[in-house]
């Protein structure tokens, strides 16, 4: 069995600045982080994944970096972060850290020396224009918060090009000396620990339009070099990318051959798997599973629930995105940019535990890794009082001490979630540790069932037949076999699966959370009862009867 790291792993998404402040100066920090890393491993988590924690202006949450070699002094120095990964290999972990090689603040240095002289070898750093671009109110990621995408510089004289805020000038990808810049800050983040990167914006960064080059064929040739780099100088490390595509534009991502990104989030899962818990209707998500096949071996799909950003529904065909808003989103307070919703998911499932239980079933049987979000471990909640996304960065709740445990400051990073039924009082780690049946006693245990299941992450599969509103799902590895039955309605569902596979007659069907055998029926089927909204994992032989590296038996 080939034992790629990322393949069968947990990954656990988190901000320095929310998750514990060490010194007490409100803002999260590596010492804080470095206190929690045995909570991190007791969950499950195989990779933390650190958005941007570089000195940054902090206007797009330190996605305008600037400054790609060292840490913001808020959170701590260099030292703090070999620190910190050190503590995480100590204790079987990787880190994963976001590269956002897209663009830079326009308090970069190299920006700063770009406008300050024409002549500098910076100034081609980026992309400018003498003119104002007749498109220059096209192509905005943010609509409603940004209204262009080229702004006017006095300093320059000139126009730059911006994809995102017009404080984070997009870098000129196709320049050779950028190229060579952004080689090295990937070769220095590895020298210091990490094991991979969790790629930002990727379609933008290598897009024809972005980067002048005078092939219309994006650069997808620099995502090879970027691996062939990486791989040399570390032969474990991993590209995540994120790029919210449609899926038949995937495997250029990942390369033919494998040649290029190893990873990319699977956006089209995700939409259609909140479309399936909004509308009960399985038919589209089963139609992204299916374009999700074959990919070269080294490539991975990421799934994903709730991330940093919005959910983001843009790409859903009109009718199903306005399900995914009527059920999650109603009011527009709760969207953003006209195609996401901004909340958290434990609220978005009107904090229904049997539904929490069923989004995250669902998508930790999704074929791939997984990727979960600080807090939503115990069902943290949105503060939407706080501007665009920043409604599901609230601080982490550890406990219910005064702001919840993330800082003995009285004025946090960003406000704790202090009332109603999320506030830290009622969800926090302290009190849920304490109760076997809590949210996050039962992903600890989904985490540590997940990581027995390497067919997940690496088998075949097989969708099986089943009514619209049950996805019914078989995962084939070398001999194991398993099956995921979902029930997407709030009604008991009674369903027939058929034979799972020639070889398994002789073994039965175990029920992994209750270890109920289910029989075999006469006419070769299995007979399945799901509850509302219920879930089953099940295995041929059950979890103790796990096979590796043996060829199943030939027919007598
Ligand atoms: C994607 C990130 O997820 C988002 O948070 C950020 O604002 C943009 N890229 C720009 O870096
Ligand atoms: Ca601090």
């Amino acid at each position: 069995m080939d034992q790629r790291w990322y393949k069968n792993t947990i990954i656990y998404s988190l901000s320095v600045d929310s998750f514990l402040d060490g010194n007490g100066d409100g803002i999260g920090d590596f010492v804080g982080l470095m206190n929690r890393l045995d909570y991190l491993n007791g969950l499950g988590v195989g990779a933390v994944w650190l958005t941007p924690f570089h000195p940054s202006p902090r206007r797009d949450h330190g996605y305008d970096v600037a400054d790609y070699y060292s840490v913001d002094p808020r959170y701590g120095s260099l030292g703090d972060f070999v620190e910190f990964t050190h503590g995480c290999h100590t204790r079987g972990m990787r880190v994963m850290m976001d590269l956002v090689l897209n663009h830079t603040s326009d308090q970069h240095p190299w920006f700063q020396a770009a406008l300050a002289d024409p002549d500098s070898k910076f100034r081609d750093y980026y992309i400018w224009s003498d003119e104002k671009p007749a498109d220059a109110h096209e192509g905005m990621v943010f609509p409603g918060v940004q209204d262009s995408t080229w702004t006017y510089s006095p300093e320059a004289k000139a126009w730059y090009y911006h994809k995102f805020f017009d404080f984070q000038p997009d870098l000129n990808i196709a320049n050779p000396q950028v190229q060579t810049e952004l080689m090295k800050i990937i070769a220095f983040w590895l020298e210091l620990g990490v094991s991979g990167f969790r790629m930002d914006a990727v379609p933008f960064l290598i897009a024809a339009d972005g980067i002048r080059v005078k092939d219309a064929e994006p650069a997808y040739g620099l995502l090879r070099r970027i691996r062939e780099l990486a791989q040399w100088r570390k032969g474990d490390a991993v590209f995540l990318a994120e790029a919210n595509i449609p899926p038949e534009d995937c495997l250029k991502y990942f390369g033919e051959d494998g040649d290029r990104l190893h990873m990319m989030f699977n956006f089209p899962v995700n939409q259609t798997l909140f479309y399936a818990l909004a509308s009960a209707d399985t038919r589209p998500l089963r139609a992204m599973l299916e374009a999700s096949r074959d990919l070269p071996p080294t490539a991975q799909w990421a799934h994903f629930l709730r991330n940093h950003d919005e959910l983001d529904i843009g790409r859903l065909p009109d009718d199903q995105r306005q399900a995914v808003f009527d059920a999650f989103g109603p009011d527009k307070d709760m969207q953003l940019y006209g195609r996401g919703i901004r909340r958290r998911l434990a609220p978005m499932l009107g904090g229904d535990r049997r539904r929490l239980e069923l989004a995250y079933s669902l998508m930790l049987t999704m074929p791939g890794t997984p990727v979960i979000r600080y807090g939503d471990e115990i069902g943290m909640g949105d503060d939407l009082s706080l501007p665009e996304r920043d409604a599901a960065r609230t601080p982490m709740q550890w406990s219910g001490a005064r702001n919840g445990g993330f800082t003995s400051s009285t004025d946090p990073v960003r406000p704790v979630i202090d009332d109603g039924p999320y506030g830290y009082r009622t969800v926090n780690v302290a009190m849920q540790r304490t109760d076997s049946g809590s949210l996050l006693n039962w992903t600890e245990r989904m985490l540590r069932t997940r990581k027995e299941l390497p067919e997940l992450g690496q088998g075949s599969y097989t969708i099986l037949p089943a009514p619209d509103h049950v996805l019914a799902m078989c995962y084939v590895l070398e001999a194991n076999v398993s099956v995921f039955v979902h029930n997407l309605l709030d009604q008991r569902a009674e369903l027939r699966i058929p034979v799972l596979a020639q070889d398994c007659s002789d073994r039965p069907l175990v029920c992994i959370q209750t270890n109920e055998i289910i029989p075999r029926h006469a006419d070769g089927w299995y007979h399945l009862v799901l509850q509302p909204s219920g879930y089953r994992w099940l295995r041929i032989g059950g979890l103790e009867d796990m096979i590796v590296g043996e060829e199943p038996e030939a027919d007598a």
